[in-house]
């Protein structure tokens, strides 16, 4: 798992160019003999039909494919490219870090000169991709074009640092359930989907479950910490702890229906498990419990420290754990 989770971590994939990731994911799938099939937006979607009842229920299972990322907006006489950013940056953790484009053009992040870090906006940052004019620059980077952080995945003991594992460690959760069960007879039916765009609003997982009509939704995402020195938020989520039931985050008030379902399973299953209430943060079930009539919804998130900065890092046996989880709640009536 740690070969596939690197692979998903390090390739390219900012909201609206999952492709890549996408293209990983399906190699997973077809090494397994896996059916899948990709909607207009490029949401992925593998369909594991229950055998077992007419009345089976259908459950959405969604992790989210993209990262979060930089788009070109201007390049300035000298070669400079001026950015936006795709989904929520950090803009303090930017200076001096290195990204590449999707044409594998990388650049640093540089920073004009600011009198107190309060100045520190985006429109005083720009990336130098090592250009020595305009058309070298124009001859690499067009207006539009999309780039990520560049960073090395690592791993120290239990714990995996990389950039992205918001969400390509959910990625790799859901599929490593999916192969867990492909040998089971389920008694729900169970759409495992990898989304598009949920860093830019959730934006792929509404289409997606409108299409689909599950009768419950589940997000398989990360979700912040408090195990850190003086963190900025009050949680006592921490590494190491196992998978967290959330309960609330800023898009969705989670359904009780849910969350009771995967108390019950956790602790009839002995798997650890945090309470999780995000104060700021959202994931696709945000999206997901609003679509049609309403769908009950929830998420089980994997703890994670950094998010949203080039090296985010988490426990290997929150990972396990959560794909035990994952498996064990898809085994049971819902
Ligand atoms: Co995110
Ligand atoms: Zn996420």
């Amino acid at each position: 798992m740690i070969e596939l989770i690197k692979k998903l971590c390090e390739s390219f994939g900012p909201s609206g160019r999952e492709n890549t990731v996408r293209s990983l994911i399906i190699e997973e799938l077809k090494k397994n003999g896996v059916d899948f099939t990709i909607d207009t937006l490029g949401n992925l979607i593998v369909t594991k039909e229950s055998k077992e009842s007419q009345d089976a229920k259908k459950i959405l299972i969604a992790a989210h494919m993209d990262e979060i990322g930089l788009m070109v907006t201007f390049i300035d006489e000298d070669g400079f490219l001026r950015f936006t950013n795709i989904g929520g940056l950090l803009k303090n953790t930017l200076p001096g870090r290195k990204v590449v484009f999707e044409n594998g053009t990388v650049g640093i992040i540089g920073q004009e000169k600011i009198k107190n870090t309060k100045e520190l906006v985006l429109d005083k940052l720009y990336i130098d991709i090592g250009a020595q004019s305009h058309e070298e620059a124009k001859s690499k980077v067009k207006i539009g074009d999309m780039a990520v952080f560049l960073a090395p995945f690592s791993r120290e003991g239990n714990r995996v640092m990389a950039k992205s594992l918001d969400n390509r460690i959910g990625c790799a959760v859901v599929l490593e359930a999916l192969k867990k069960l492909l040998s089971f007879s389920l008694p729900n039916t169970v759409y495992f989907v990898f989304t598009v765009q949920e860093e830019v609003g959730l934006r792929g997982a509404r289409p997606v479950a409108y299409r689909l009509k599950p009768d419950f939704g589940l997000a398989i995402d990360v979700t912040r910490v408090g195990d850190t020195p003086e963190p900025e938020f009050n949680t006592n989520v921490a590494l190491g702890k196992g998978p967290t039931v959330k309960i609330k985050d800023s898009s969705v008030i989670c359904h009780p229906q849910v969350t009771n379902l995967m108390i019950k399973v956790a602790e009839n299953k002995n798997i650890p498990y945090q309470p999780e209430v995000l104060e700021r943060g959202g994931t696709d079930a945000g999206a997901i419990h609003l679509v049609r009539e309403g769908i009950p919804s929830g998420a089980l998130s994997i703890p994670c420290r950094y998010i949203h900065t080039p090296a985010e890092m988490v426990d290997l046996d929150d990972v396990k754990n959560s794909v035990s989880f994952l498996s064990e709640l898809l085994k049971v009536s819902w």
